[in-house]
């Protein structure tokens, strides 16, 4: 891969977002960058701040367009990041953010079964990226790091293993480690949706430094129950999940509460603030760091699969985001099955965002059903 920018002027570059900012007015970074700011930092301030911006100027179509590269970046850098971070959560400027947060969701009972008994075997996922304060964010980390951030880590998961509820395996992609998988395994597990996809094919990564080193430092735990699974070395350095079939969705938050601190307990603290929550690569993750999700079958609202803009448009009232039930970017499945999930992340807590799956569900499946 080759960057045509790396050897640019500052004013090449500065010229070239301004550029960006016209054609592609939705790529946030381009959107609010300011070359005053940008000209008047120190060439070593210049140069991290380029580190951090550089996926939104060589992927023109960035949605965000920046990835934080260490977690002292979006206080340091807090001019570049904060215009961009109220436009995408949509915080005006008159609002204070302060990230509060509140897991009393497991011991509410959220059981979809309630709306209808017929969605007693939905998928349900919920995850929390999460990083540690002691390392730099994935994006600037090098392949010694990652090494190094992955021993840490089956370290913690060899204590894990030895939980009744929790117990699990550790698979790695590393080459040459006892725990290292073949690609044929690898493989199955990315079509379980248990594993993450191979993170060189994301360009967007790529010219975030996030997928550098590929495969070196990266596997997953997996429970022996197989719905306790934890992403080491992904976008976040932890994307921390439960996942389930079924309709209860406290019972899913609650497992993965537990699951959470139980590891939490077992290696050093995370990357936190207290105006933006825990500290993720992307921008759009702050804050709880939370994606929860179902798949939902609504052939009505994607004229049977085909188009996904009625559902969107109708989720997008109970703030939730539809997209295909095969990930980021992908069309929906078979019959009408797509992934639901409240769009926001920063400024509501992670009780809030089980309350809006559950409430955005009901509404979504009457209007399907009327
Ligand atoms: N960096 C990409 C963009 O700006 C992805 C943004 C959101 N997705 C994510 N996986 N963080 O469009």
């Amino acid at each position: 891969m080759s960057f045509p920018f790396e050897n640019a002027s500052n004013e090449e570059k500065v010229a070239k977002i301004k550029a960006i900012g016209s054609t592609h007015p939705n790529n946030l970074m381009a959107r609010h960058f300011r070359a005053d700011y940008f000209g008047f930092r120190d060439e070593s301030q210049q140069n991290r701040l380029w580190q951090i911006i550089r996926t939104g100027v060589e992927n023109p179509d960035s949605q965000m367009g920046a990835y934080a590269q260490n977690s002292c970046d979006y206080a340091e850098f807090e001019p570049l990041f904060e215009p961009m971070i109220r436009d995408y959560h949509k915080i005006p400027l008159e609002q204070e953010i302060r990230q509060k947060h509140d897991w009393a969701a497991p011991l509410s009972s959220f059981n979809l079964v309630d709306i209808d008994p017929d969605l007693k075997r939905v998928s349900m996922r919920v995850r929390v990226g999460r990083n540690l304060a002691d390392f730099p964010l994935p994006g600037a980390m090098t392949k010694a790091q990652r090494l190094e951030f992955e021993t840490l880590m089956i370290k913690a998961f060899s204590t894990l293993q030895d939980d009744l509820q929790f117990g699990g395996e550790y698979l790695s992609l590393t080459p040459g480690l006892p725990q290292t998988i073949d690609d044929e395994t690898y493989e199955n597990r990315v079509a379980a949706h248990q594993m993450f996809k191979n993170m060189e094919g994301d360009p967007y990564l790529a010219s975030g430094g996030i997928s550098s080193n590929w495969p070196f430092g990266r596997g997953m735990y997996i429970s022996n129950s197989g719905d306790f699974i934890v992403w080491v070395g992904e976008e976040d350095h932890l994307r921390i999940m439960s996942m389930r079939q079924g309709g209860d969705l406290s019972g899913l938050f609650g497992r993965l509460l537990t699951g959470l601190e139980k590891l939490g307990g077992l290696i050093p603290p995370f990357a936190h603030s207290e105006r933006y929550g825990y500290i993720t690569s992307c921008p759009t993750n702050l804050g709880t760091a939370m994606r929860a999700s179902l798949h939902l079958f609504l052939p009505k609202l994607t004229e049977g699969g085909h188009n996904l803009e009625p559902a969107k448009k109708a989720a997008a009232k109970f703030d939730l985001s539809v997209r295909g039930a095969g990930g980021e970017h992908s069309d929906a499945g078979l019959g009408g099955l797509i992934d639901i999930s409240p769009s926001a992340r920063l400024g509501v807590t992670e009780t809030e965002i089980m309350r809006k799956l559950y409430e955005g569900t009901s509404a979504l499946w009457s209007l399907e059903n009327s």
